[in-house]
């Protein structure tokens, strides 16, 4: 190709330079040609004046590179004399100035140097030189590349050293290429090639270098061919040793889950080959292993408040392993709702009198009706003050002090959200078995100000 493009830009400079002066007289189509050993070769040449105004004299020579230079065919517009050596594997008819090569072999390479003089018949005793040199290369087609390795086993990571030979029985100027997962690697930290790229050398073998090695092998007159697919193992690891578990919240090193929750961990590491884990508890004095496998299956009401979870992952190959620790917490988590509520300031005062007038219209309802028992009372933060000024007239309800005490939360999936849970809905409550409560306490301070008037 590239041969090719200078052969082009070599055409259009002469083709500039003699536009004015003289045209092109013959062309060569192609200066370097890539034979194929045993093939032919064709030295095209192009005449671009009538060959029956002029009498021409020329020859083809042939320099090796060594720079024995050898005269193949002398001829005129009317005969040809071929060197004996040549006369069955050249072809050459005059006056058609082309040449062709038969059955290459590699003393056939070189250049190939023509020389021609021109004498028109109409400009007697003026004689137009021309010469063209074409270069030729004479190649094997490479056949398909076979891809070794060395040691043919696994290895462990930065213990090892592996060696990647490929070869080609038949090619000649061959280039070597490696890829590893179908990418080209070029010299990098760790991989060194030999001169004609033939062979790889990784030293030392880390995690990245585990996968799937062609060599490929090309040359001039050969497409790219692929050796076989082969892997390298490399053990490594435990690396990145991570657990996460799908209940609870996680806060750094801490897990929290809620009373009476069934929480599941999961410890994960890159590891090659896998893993075997265990989980170890130290929540006593003592390191105890609890399971083995990556999965730990904790129920929080077997805790005591905090406890130390341990879990080790170990590579039985290359003998390393690696840990992580968290502290399990038990404790009420709740809901979104509820950190608001506890975050009293945050509080709208509209939506704290909302809530406090529905708490307490249930109440009401709780006392008055003996169809409505509801046990447990959906609470948020009296909010005293405010409410004190805007709440209007409720009997049996004028001190709000009584109103502090214990209180339980009541968690109804759906409905919490929109706080529209009618007294009848809370008494439904008593048949649903499997909801959540969180005892809450409800004390909160009393400002100082109309606290002082009201015990007043
Ligand atoms: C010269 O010979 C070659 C090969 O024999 C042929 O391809 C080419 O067309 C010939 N040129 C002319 C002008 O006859
Ligand atoms: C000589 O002949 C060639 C081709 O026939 C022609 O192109 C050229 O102009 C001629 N030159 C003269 C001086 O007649
Ligand atoms: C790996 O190659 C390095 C040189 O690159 C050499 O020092 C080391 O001994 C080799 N290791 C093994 C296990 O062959
Ligand atoms: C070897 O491969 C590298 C790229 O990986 C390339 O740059 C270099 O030219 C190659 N050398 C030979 C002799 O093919
Ligand atoms: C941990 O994460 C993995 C992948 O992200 C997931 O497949 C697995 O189910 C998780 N385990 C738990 C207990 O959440
Ligand atoms: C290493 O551990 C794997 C599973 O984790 C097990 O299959 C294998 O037998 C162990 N090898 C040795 C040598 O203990
Ligand atoms: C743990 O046990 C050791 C003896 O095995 C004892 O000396 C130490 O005081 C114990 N620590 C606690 C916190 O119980």
């Amino acid at each position: 190709m590239e041969a090719r493009g200078r052969t082009a830009l070599y055409v259009c400079s002469v083709l500039f330079f003699l536009t004015d002066a003289s045209p092109e007289l013959i062309h060569v189509p192609s200066s370097v040609h890539h034979g194929i050993e045993g093939k032919s070769v064709l030295l095209s040449v192009e005449t671009r004046f009538p060959l029956e105004d002029v009498e021409i004299q020329g020859t083809w020579s042939h320099i090796r590179p060594s720079g024995i230079r050898t005269t193949l065919v002398s001829f005129t517009e009317e005969t040809s004399i071929t060197d004996m050596m040549y006369r069955n594997r050249l072809l050459f008819k005059e006056p058609n100035m082309s040449l062709l090569i038969r059955k290459l072999n590699q003393d056939d390479e070189g250049d190939y140097h023509l020389n021609l003089n021109i004498a028109f018949h109409n400009k007697t005793g003026q004689v137009i030189k021309e010469e063209r040199t074409v270069h030729v290369t004479v190649d094997v087609p490479v056949s398909t590349p076979v891809i070794e390795k060395s040691p043919s086993y696994a290895v462990v990571e930065d213990k090892a050293n592996v060696t990647w030979t490929c070869s080609v029985e038949r090619g000649t100027r061959v280039t070597f290429q490696w890829l590893q997962d179908n990418v080209a690697l070029g010299p990098s930290y760790g991989h060194h090639f030999s001169h004609d790229n033939s062979t790889l050398f990784i030293s030392p073998v880390r995690k990245e270098d585990k996968g799937t090695y062609h060599c490929v092998a090309s040359n001039a007159v050969s497409q790219v061919r692929y050796s076989r697919a082969m892997d390298l193992n490399v053990y490594y690891g435990p690396y990145n040793l991570e657990v996460n578990s799908s209940q609870g919240l996680r806060t750094g090193e801490v897990f929290t889950i809620n009373p009476g929750e069934l929480a599941f961990f999961e410890c994960q590491a890159d590891s090659n080959p896998p893993n075997s884990y265990v989980w170890i508890s130290k929540s006593r004095n003592a390191t105890q292993v609890i399971t083995e496998g990556p999965r730990l299956e904790v129920r929080s009401y077997r805790l005591a408040q905090a406890e130390e979870y341990l879990c080790r992952a170990f590579n039985n190959v290359t003998q390393k392993q690696n840990e992580a620790q968290f502290t399990l917490v038990v404790a009420s988590l709740g809901t979104g709702k509820e950190k608001h509520t506890q975050d009293g300031s945050s509080v709208s005062p509209l939506a704290a009198i909302i809530c406090s007038l529905f708490v307490i219209g249930c109440i009401l309802l709780f006392f008055l009706s003996r169809n409505c028992h509801p046990k447990r009372v959906l609470m948020s933060i009296y909010n005293r003050p405010l409410s004190e000024q805007k709440r209007p007239h409720r009997s049996g309800h004028e001190d709000a002090t009584e109103d502090f005490g214990i209180y339980e939360f009541v968690s109804i999936p759906g409905k919490m959200e929109s706080a529209q849970a009618s007294c009848r809905s809370l008494a439904r409550l008593e048949s649903v078995q499997d909801m959540h409560t969180t005892i809450y306490d409800v004390i909160r301070h009393v400002p100082e100000t109309p606290s002082h008037s009201l015990l007043n």
